[in-house]
């Protein structure tokens, strides 16, 4: 008796074979940088959950920006941490904060380099969140002025791209024609459209100080068991305006990467949080686990999933072992 099967070890007998039949290969135009700034640092301080990772005062950012650039990563997402908090997060839309004094230091030096900036109040506002609070409660039309005023200011500093990651509804419509209304036609909005209220964060929220002081952000961002909603939130974000649409977190959402992905035509981003990076660094500081290569499998799964970016605390690795020839 014959059997009949497919041989589908027959693509994998040689290293040509598998190299010429290989799919997704992550590059350094995928890879986008967090960048934490803090107003209360001259230098550089290391965050412990997030081994390898720092905040660097405005006088040592330069010197961080200079590697990013160097090793040939175009883009960064730019994080502040202020020096004083408020009810209203008024340093996240003063013209000379953080993030604003950031941004226009980097562009002076590194014209090309493409810099993101977060919108979102949560790292400036007293009360940690997102928005601005009225008796317990998470205002979303009030805190949009605010979100505007953010993005406007972070235009105006010279941020080539708004990334709203504050999970109001509206945010895409009010900072569009915000952003309009003061001549910056041509800065795109990258929306966090798919954003999880999830506990992959954790590791963020103590690198830039901006944990609820209160209950969680259950009230605005979205339940992880749900996806039927993230391809709501990915359609009317596109409807708004966005430019680029995102999913974040990546890892534990790739079925959700994929939908969006399938659901519009937009660039889509995928978030590679820093809860997922700090459980590979952990895992492979105690030998459980080969760093380099689940920094590969798991950055190659989130581009085959449909990411086309990925904001990852990972890119610096990348690109440099793309430069050794040992990616
Ligand atoms: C601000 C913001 C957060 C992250 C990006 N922007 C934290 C949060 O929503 O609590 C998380 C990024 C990460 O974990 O790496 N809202």
């Amino acid at each position: 008796m014959t059997l009949t099967f497919t041989r589908h070890r027959r693509l994998r007998s040689s290293a040509a074979l598998r190299a010429l039949v290989h799919e997704t290969e992550v590059t350094k135009d995928d890879l986008i940088m967090p960048v934490f700034v803090d107003a209360t640092i001259d230098g550089t301080e290391p965050i412990p959950s997030m081994p390898g990772i720092n905040r660097y005062g405005i006088g040592s950012l330069l010197t961080e920006i200079k590697t990013i650039v160097d090793l040939g990563i175009r883009a960064i997402i730019v994080f502040g941490i202020p020096d004083h908090k408020d009810d209203v997060g008024s340093d996240a839309w003063n013209d000379d904060g953080i993030v604003q004094r950031a941004i226009r230091r980097i562009k002076a030096s590194y014209p090309n380099l493409v810099v993101i900036a977060d919108d979102c109040m949560c790292e400036y506002t007293s009360t940690g969140h997102c928005g601005i609070v009225r008796d317990g409660e998470v205002l979303n039309d009030e805190s949009l002025d605010y979100i505007v005023r953010i993005a406007v200011s972070q235009a105006k500093a010279g941020a080539d791209i708004i990334a709203p990651s504050n999970a109001m509804d509206g945010y895409v419509a009010a900072i569009r024609e915000g952003l309009d209304k003061a001549g910056f036609i041509n800065v795109p909005i990258m929306s966090y459209s798919v954003k999880y209220a999830s506990s992959f964060y954790g590791p963020f929220r103590d690198a830039a100080d901006g944990a609820p002081q209160f209950g969680d952000r259950s009230g605005y961002q979205m339940d992880p068991a749900n996806r039927l909603e993230a391809l709501r939130e990915a359609a009317s974000d596109e409807r708004e305006g966005a430019d680029f649409l995102m999913v974040k977190p990546a890892m534990a959402f790739l079925d959700i990467v994929r939908d969006v992905r399938n659901a519009s035509d937009l660039p889509l981003v995928a978030y590679n949080v820093s809860g997922e990076y700090a459980m590979v660094k952990a895992a492979s500081a105690n030998g459980w686990v080969d760093e380099r290569r689940i920094v590969k499998e798991t950055l190659t799964g989130i581009k085959r999933a449909g990411a086309n970016l990925i904001i990852t605390y990972f890119a610096k690795d990348v690109a440099s072992r793309i430069d050794r020839g040992e990616w």
